[in-house]
């Protein structure tokens, strides 16, 4: 019987982990850039924890975990890493310094339909900031990702991170005449705007919101209004007043503590967002972000500001998607700790870094290749091979007694960055001979010395 992998799920062989591992340094590399702090959850989690707030769509993508002689699924592998994030900050949300930054790659599961750059198993960089209502967090949040684009050469030409805010998408929509109930089933039609054909699109709304119901006016206006149209839309209808500027209006379920006497006066929905986009600015990635309204978020957790990035030039599924989230901590039973971050899969984004060439040949590579120049010295061989990994130097040799010519052409197929060559000086004098495999050049060195400063062969 033949055994393939399962459908959207990847089998990582060297050269495919290689990539892997330079895009994850490279995830790595930008998160630690900004003061974030790595963490991990479990693989899988208890179905409820996604059955709170994850959303209607996620949902039915769940792969279920039955075990043993069970006989319901009480768990769920993790489809995103948001509800675990929220569970583990409320168990501990008095003891953690703020701002709390963290950041994760970890391996989850969708059970969803496999296209270009959506598997059912990959790997998603998450970056989150919480403990603070203050935009410069999620300015922050945003300059992460696009320090990670620019780190892997995508300039603002290539990509796009859009922005939207949640309350003010709603306070306009019901500027539109739409209530408050429809605002949220209009938020997973406008977010499926791009997807379906104009027709499609009013039918769709037709059926959901009464025949005599027109999306024109209101998708107009979200495809052509700038960030302050939008804002001056939002307050001449009366729906922004009183809005602070970290919290959805018409999604907000906090219940926030009374604050401090001496406390600041919280921002408005105006202030919030201008200081929110100079932030940008004053970080140096507004060239990197656009304020556009049709970004909408399927996920219902979602309280303020909202984003997904996406190529300039090529169609695509979003390449990284998040936003703020000021309830969730309270949702899975903790106090409120509100936060801003994003999630962003592997496979979408080495797919676009493929299509601009951006990926690097990646090759294995070795530091040493240890060769036997008699068969009578390969003892030898092998323990000075032994000497330098020990001292932190990666080091092979090869397998079958071959004569030198043999070896070395091995040691260049492994990519060896030097061989050292083990022979009758070895026995003589305690001396090797090191060649540089890059140009060939040869010298003898003694070994104890060599062995002593091992550094340099690395
Ligand atoms: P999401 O929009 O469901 O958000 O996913 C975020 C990103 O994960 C997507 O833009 C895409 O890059 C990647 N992604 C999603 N599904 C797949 C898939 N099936 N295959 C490959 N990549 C995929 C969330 O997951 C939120 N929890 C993100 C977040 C973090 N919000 C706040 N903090």
């Amino acid at each position: 019987m033949k055994f393939q992998s399962p459908p959207g799920m990847r089998d990582f062989y060297p050269a495919d982990q290689r990539l892997q591992n330079w895009l994850f340094d490279h995830w790595r590399a930008a998160s630690l850039a900004f003061g974030c702090e790595e963490y991990e959850g479990p693989i899988f989690e208890f179905l409820d924890l996604y059955t709170v707030k994850s959303g209607a769509e996620i949902l039915t993508q769940l792969f279920h975990v039955r075990h043993g002689m069970s006989e319901d699924a009480k768990f769920a592998i993790r489809p995103e890493m948001t509800p675990t994030l929220a569970r583990m900050i409320a168990a501990r949300a008095n003891a953690l310094p703020r701002p709390i930054k963290w950041f994760t790659i970890p391996r989850m599961c969708r059970a969803e339909r496999q296209q270009r750059g959506r598997l059912r198993e990959f790997f998603q960089w998450n970056v989150d900031i919480l403990g603070v209502d203050d935009p410069l967090a999620d300015a922050e949040v945003i300059a992460v990702a696009a320090e990670f684009f620019r780190r892997v050469g995508v300039s603002a030409e290539d990509v796009v991170i859009r922005y939207s805010h949640r309350a003010l998408a709603a306070a306009v929509m019901r500027s539109f005449g739409l209530s408050a109930e429809q605002v949220e089933p209009a938020f997973t039609l406008i977010d499926r705007l791009d997807k379906l054909s104009s027709a499609d699109f009013a039918k769709a709304w037709s059926e959901k919101f009464g025949e005599s119901s027109s999306p024109d006016a209101l998708v107009e206006f979200l495809k052509n209004a700038t960030l302050e149209q939008a804002i001056d839309r939002a307050e001449a209808a009366g729906g922004l007043d009183g809005a602070k500027g970290g919290e959805a209006m018409a999604m907000s379920a906090a219940s926030s503590p009374a604050p401090k006497a001496d406390a600041p006066a919280p921002l408005t929905m105006r202030e919030s967002l201008m200081r929110f986009r100079q932030h940008l600015v004053d970080l140096g990635v507004a060239d990197y972000c656009a304020f556009d309204f049709r970004v909408i978020r399927g996920l219902a957790y979602y309280t303020g500001t909202i984003f997904e990035a996406y190529p300039r030039k090529i169609a695509s599924r979003a390449l990284l998607g998040g936003g703020r989230y000021d309830n969730l901590t309270e949702l899975v039973g903790g106090p409120r700790v509100p936060g801003v971050g994003f999630g962003s899969g592997d496979a979408p984004i080495l797919d676009f870094l493929r299509d601009l060439g951006k990926l690097p040949e990646t090759a294995a590579a070795i530091d040493v290749f240890v060769i036997d120049a008699d068969e009578r010295f390969f003892t030898a061989a092998m323990r000075v091979a032994s000497d330098l990994r020990r001292a932190g130097v990666n080091a092979e040799f090869s397998y079958k007694r071959q004569n030198l010519g043999k070896q070395l052409k091995q040691a260049t197929s492994r990519n060896a960055r030097k061989a050292i060559i083990v022979g009758e000086e070895f026995e003589k004098q305690g001396a090797v001979v090191v060649k540089h495999l890059s140009d060939g050049s040869q010298t003898v060195v003694e070994w104890e010395k060599l062995r002593s400063n091992a550094n340099y062969l690395r």
